[in-house]
């Protein structure tokens, strides 16, 4: 059985997914809301309904494999919520944006119950039960420290998922960060959708970013830095339509990824002795334009 912690839109596609292949999955929800067993999924015109089981965190046992699809301001709340139901054989992937997120995890999991996915499927929330699935994409699943790919992450779970598992998950998370990295606050700051970043007057910030990320890639031998511009370019193309994850954030008054996007690149780069003045000018530039919300204790209370 998998447990998806957290139903917001990349939570309910994954169950829609697993459900289809007829894969063992439930939905870990808030306490408090009252929920159906319908899920909806929409994609183009096509609306596929599908029984999900749903729990809440307190009634959670013996967790076997979680999958944590919460935002990753709301991870440390997450975790919290289920620790009772955590064994020592537990599996937790980590679906959050950014990296850092095995130091929060510390608390509740040994490193080596700890696994990543970096999704590039594209899933919006219609309704607190409904999902449109935008763009297929794919899940590639890794571990930190062990290179070979685990029992549970078996052929049919990754076939539903369109997933793959990769020896090196670090390459691929700092790829998505970089671009992350780039992307989100960028169009927070602005307001665009993520193709209008490629407009004259905003497009040489853009490029001045990723040429540092290029040469802190190479610093960090990542392997990554004679692609990262393509391929930052070609998601601002691939996604030129879409509002970021950041941007709606912001407009909807939610905590962002900040902290674990862009605080993280910094963090790395100072301990690296690694001078990034454009991405310091960007982290000043997004919390002049949206400061800290005062109460993040609200954003956690929505934990799930
Ligand atoms: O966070 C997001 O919005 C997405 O990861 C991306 C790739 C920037 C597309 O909008």
């Amino acid at each position: 059985m998998i447990s998806i912690l957290g139903a917001g839109a990349i939570g309910q596609l994954l169950a829609h997914k697993l459900t289809e292949a007829s894969i063992d999955c439930q939905l870990i929800v808030r306490a408090g809301t009252q929920y159906r067993s319908e899920w909806l999924m929409i994609q183009q015109e096509q609306q596929t309904y599908h029984e999900i089981p749903t729990i809440t965190a307190q009634d959670c046992d013996e967790l076997g494999q979680v999958w944590v699809c919460v935002k990753a301001n709301q991870l440390e709340g997450a975790l919290k919520s289920v620790s009772h139901a955590i064994q020592d054989t537990t599996k937790v992937v980590f679906f959050q944006n950014g990296m850092g997120h095995d130091k929060v995890a510390a608390k509740y999991l040994q490193p080596a119950q700890m696994y990543f996915a970096s999704n590039t499927h594209g899933a919006f929330k219609k309704a607190a039960q409904s999902v449109v699935y935008a763009g297929v994409g794919q899940v590639s699943f890794g571990h930190l420290e062990l290179s070979q790919q685990p029992d549970f992450l078996d052929p049919e779970t990754l076939n539903a998922v369109n997933g793959s598992w990769h020896e090196h998950i670090q390459t691929v998370l700092w790829q998505k960060l970089f671009i992350n990295a780039v992307v989100n606050p960028l169009t927070a700051i602005y307001q665009c959708r993520n193709g209008e970043l490629l407009d004259a007057d905003k497009k040489s910030n853009v490029l001045s970013l990723i040429a540092e990320n290029q040469r802190f890639a190479n610093t960090l031998k990542l392997g990554i830095s004679d692609h990262l511009k393509d391929a930052t370019l070609a998601v601002i193309e691939a996604t030129a339509k879409n509002q970021s994850s950041m941007l709606q954030d912001v407009l909807n008054q939610k905590t962002t990824e900040i902290n674990a996007i862009n605080g993280y690149l910094l963090d790395q780069a100072a301990k690296h002795q690694f001078p990034t003045p454009h991405n310091w000018r960007l982290w000043s530039d997004f919390h002049i334009a949206h400061p800290p919300l005062k109460s993040i204790a609200d954003d956690k209370a929505k934990q799930l």
